[in-house]
């Protein structure tokens, strides 16, 4: 399963590449307004600094709530850099607007996806990945993960070519739970990534390793 950074902000991704794991980056105009990103142009030199750092896909999400201004967007979005796909939401509007740029050749990254309909209309339509919000369904009290299940049975019963992105991981288990049912991705926040890294019993075996290493040392160095 591939990893992405679910960030904006530039020192994670310089952090995150150094780890060398991280095969794309996905922001939302949420992250974007974290790091004081305001306006398309910002945005832009922002993703343009991201693809100095990062070798893969990077999704940057319209702002427009129209089919027309979404398409105007994504076609201006998709222009800044090979590497950007458009986030396009699931709601008419989105599913009109990936009608259009779908065939145009624009890779497009169905974001806010909810549900199976939903993600079957963006399949249908040709998008290059399906993100479910696993995190945000389970708030609600649903399974978040259940739905990146079935969107996963859904893309490979029917060989549609799209990837399946679980999106929205708020902890290191949403990430293990995501391989099991066969995500394609999983777009990590950089508190995840790290979270990822960590097991106390590799502390604790460090820990050992040293001091036996430090003990036979010392003995060796007695006269
Ligand atoms: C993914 O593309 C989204 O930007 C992100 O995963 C949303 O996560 P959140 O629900 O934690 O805001």
């Amino acid at each position: 399963m591939e990893l992405f950074l679910d960030t904006a902000n530039l020192e994670e991704i310089r952090q995150a590449v150094r780890l060398g794991v991280i095969s794309g980056v996905t922001t939302n105009p949420s992250l974007a307004a974290k790091e004081g990103i305001g306006d398309l142009e910002a945005y832009k030199s922002a993703v343009l600094e991201i693809a100095r750092l990062v070798h893969g896909p990077i999704s940057v999400e319209v702002t427009a709530l129209d089919a027309e201004g979404m398409v105007a967007q994504a076609r201006d979005i998709a222009a800044w850099h090979p590497q950007v796909v458009v986030k396009l939401p699931s709601t008419v509007a989105g599913f009109q607007a990936m009608a259009v740029v779908c065939k145009e050749g624009i890779r497009v990254n169905q974001t806010l996806c909810f549900s199976l309909n939903q993600a079957l209309l963006g399949a249908r339509l040709g998008v290059a990945f399906i993100s479910p919000f696993v995190g945000r369904l389970d708030d609600e009290g649903h399974q978040g993960m259940a739905l990146v299940a079935d969107i996963v049975h859904l893309v490979r019963r029917y060989a549609y070519p799209t990837k399946v992105l679980a999106a929205s991981i708020r902890h290191p288990l949403h990430v293990v739970e995501a391989m099991r049912v066969g995500a394609d991705i999983a777009t990590v926040p950089f508190k995840v990534l790290m979270q990822m890294t960590h097991h106390p019993l590799t502390d604790v075996g460090i820990q050992r390793f040293t001091q036996d290493w430090e003990k036979a040392g010392l003995a060796r160095s007695r006269p």
